[in-house]
């Protein structure tokens, strides 16, 4: 067993999220069965008794992996010496609204969440942004980084893969397990493309087994491009234990590099691969190496309409980035 434990900060953990996500931590699900952790739960001041009933839940759960908790709403403290850093909070969206309609007021959090992890985390923190626009505030985060490896910051587009797969799953017939290699691209927006070309079910091509091109190029892409508003409509509040688990997906595979097939989707810094502007958060195949070190799948044949669709959310990607100039230093 790994003695040393594994410092994680939340923010947000007073929210929606953070509760759906805070306990599977404690419990090993992120890291393993042999990894302890220090739970660090970073919320504002109006949120901090939230946070402190959390801990005493926590406590009650008798986690043998929990070896202690923080609870801050200093960023200095709370990301102290922090190995991994979950920034999940910021404010959902409401119905009627997109993501990109929080940049202006989520996105300023991200500026002084980004200096204190440059500061005060681990060297080698690994972050994953969730708060939206995630790819965005994940940019807004990686600018700040001098110390810190920018090639750390990532933002998360595994709730997408997650929801691209049961879709599959369930017009096939087949279980999530039988597919591979649903890879989500781009922007955590309407504008994703989960590229479905390249999936197979039970090792054979998606379009062949499915075999109803209309279905997977309309019903399909819309229903995975707009879920989080379906869910929106239908709970009045956004995602949780969806996007905490798929939060846990996407830190554990990062960290372990069990995948079940070639590649999972993250969305990290663009390198320029298949012509994305270079710097953009943007979510490719990513292949894990070695614990936490993730490379963009190469060599991938894209067809036209893949290539389209990838234009369009990258040139989305590009004019939030325009957005956020002024947050960029
Ligand atoms: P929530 O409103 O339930 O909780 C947000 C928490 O963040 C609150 O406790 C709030 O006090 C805290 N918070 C706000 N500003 C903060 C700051 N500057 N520092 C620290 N804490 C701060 O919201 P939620 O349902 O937990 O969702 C959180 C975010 O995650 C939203 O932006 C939502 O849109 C996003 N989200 C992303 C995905 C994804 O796939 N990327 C999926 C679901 C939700
Ligand atoms: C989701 O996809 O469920 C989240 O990003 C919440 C939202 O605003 O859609």
């Amino acid at each position: 067993m790994t003695t040393t434990p594994v410092r994680v900060a939340v923010t947000g953990a007073a929210g929606n999220i953070g509760y759906a996500l805070l306990f599977r931590i404690a419990n090993g699900d992120l890291l393993g069965p042999n990894t302890p952790v220090i739970l660090h739960l970073i919320d504002l001041p109006v949120a901090l008794d939230a946070c402190r009933g959390v801990v005493m839940e926590l406590d009650d759960c008798a986690f043998p992996l929990l070896r202690g908790t923080v609870v801050s709403s200093e960023l200095e403290e709370g990301f102290g010496d922090v190995d991994v850093a979950m920034l999940v909070g910021a404010k959902p969206r409401g119905p009627g609204m997109e993501r990109a309609d929080l940049l202006q007021g989520n996105g300023k959090i991200f500026i002084g969440q980004g200096q204190a992890i440059d500061a005060n985390a681990s060297k080698d923190v690994r972050v994953l942004v969730v708060g939206n626009p995630c790819n965005t505030n994940a940019l807004i985060a990686m600018h700040q980084a001098r110390r810190t490896n920018p090639a750390n910051y990532t933002a998360m587009t595994r709730l997408d893969q997650n929801r691209a797969m049961a879709q599959l799953a369930g017009r096939s017939g087949a279980t999530v397990n039988d597919i591979k290699n649903l890879a989500v691209w781009g922007n955590h927006s309407p504008t994703m493309f989960p590229n479905f070309f390249d999936a197979t079910i039970n090792g054979k091509p998606v379009e062949g087994v499915i075999n109803d091109e209309e279905w997977l190029k309309g019903a399909f892409l819309k229903t995975v491009q707009s879920r989080g508003k379906a869910i929106i409509d239908a709970r009045g509040k956004s995602s949780a234990a969806s996007a905490a688990s798929a939060a846990i997906d996407h830190v554990h595979t990062w960290a372990t590099g069990k995948m079940t097939g070639d590649y999972v989707s993250m969305a990290v810094p663009s390198d320029g691969s298949y012509g994305v502007p270079k710097g953009l958060i943007f979510s490719f195949p990513c292949r894990i190496t070695s614990p936490w070190t993730y490379e963009i799948v190469q060599g991938l044949e894209l067809n036209d309409y893949a290539r389209a669709a990838i234009k369009k959310t990258a040139d989305e990607l590009l004019s939030e980035r325009a957005d956020v100039e002024s947050m960029l230093s």
